[in-house]
């Protein structure tokens, strides 16, 4: 019989074709409930999510019982899935890294541009009709010390085009060998040095109970004042609490939240204040990053399930 895999979240048409080329049978079914996921996931060989649907030990478990022997994250990060439950009960977790980091590193980019031209002043002052050019002097990111905290596929990127920008990179990850930093024309620096000694410093780590708030109070007002922060990597990385402190007042010079501890984020304090800018969790959401996640989760399950198709 041809393995059959849950496409539970809305994914590019891209996945479902690889999967069929090979015999294998695609069943598109988003917005499924909690409750229903779980009466039917025992029906799959496979199962692919993006971040709508959160696989907790409940749905891995009733997969088991059934056939369910693999779950693919069409995306980097693995938060939505109980990864710990799946080895507990033999089901292998598979992930796209790397495929969406172009899009996230151009987003961080973005936002350092927008933070230090204070461009999200000028984008809203004009259009309501305010000719406010006095105000909106900024700075430019030439010459100033991007800090990176993480150096995976996100943090490699956003080195390579922050020195198209002449950039001085600084980059921190205990995983990443000095020769490699070397090679990618980042300067090695301790966590204290990225802390203490850059104009912009912007997240590219997972979070996990070592990382999480791993900007706290302490952190925030040791760096330099007047400098920004970026965030495009996960929320729950910074303490949210400590940066509104920050802004308010007036250490930091500006923050950039793509990710929040609780998304969507509400009536977070954060999003009235002046100096603070957001986007709603779109590092990943270009045309492009969506057809590459989608395709190579596909051939990840290919491998897996039919692996001489
Ligand atoms: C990822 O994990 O790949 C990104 O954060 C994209 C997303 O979750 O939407």
């Amino acid at each position: 019989m041809a393995p059959k895999v849950l496409l539970s979240d809305k994914i590019e048409s891209v996945c479902p074709e690889i999967l069929g080329q090979a015999g294998i049978e695609a069943v598109e079914k988003s917005g499924l409930t909690p409750e229903a996921l779980v009466a039917e996931i025992g029906q799959y060989d496979g199962l692919v999510v993006r971040s709508a649907t959160t696989v907790t030990k409940e749905v891995l478990v009733a997969g088991k019982k059934g056939s369910l022997k693999i779950v693919g994250r069409a995306g980097a990060g693995l938060d939505n899935i109980d990864v710990q439950a799946a080895k507990e009960l033999g089901i292998k977790v598979v992930n796209t890294p790397g495929q969406n980091a172009n899009a996230v590193a151009e987003l961080t980019i973005a936002l350092a541009i927008v933070l230090a031209r204070k461009l999200w002043v000028a984008f809203s002052s004009i259009k309501e009709g305010r000719w406010e050019k006095k105000g909106l002097v900024g700075s430019e990111l030439s010459g100033k010390v991007l800090g990176l905290v993480g150096f995976g596929y996100v943090g490699k990127l956003v080195a390579k085009k922050a020195q198209g920008l002449d950039l001085e990179v600084w980059a921190y990850d205990p995983f990443v060998s000095a020769a490699e930093l070397k090679e990618s024309g980042a300067l090695a620096k301790s966590l204290e040095e990225i802390w203490t000694g850059s104009d912009y410093i912007s997240l590219h780590l997972p979070k996990t109970p070592e990382t999480a708030n791993i900007v706290n109070y302490e952190v925030l007002f040791k760096m330099k004042k007047g400098s920004y922060l970026i965030n495009c990597a996960r929320g729950g990385l910074v303490d949210e609490k400590a940066l509104h402190q920050a802004l308010v007042s007036g250490h930091l010079g500006g923050a950039a939240l793509d990710v929040f501890a609780a998304e969507p984020p509400g009536d977070n304090p954060l999003l009235a204040l002046p100096n603070f800018v957001a986007t709603p969790h779109v590092g990943a959401s270009s045309l492009e990053a969506q057809l590459n996640v989608a395709a190579e989760v596909a051939k990840l399950l290919v491998a897996f399930l039919s692996p001489k198709a």
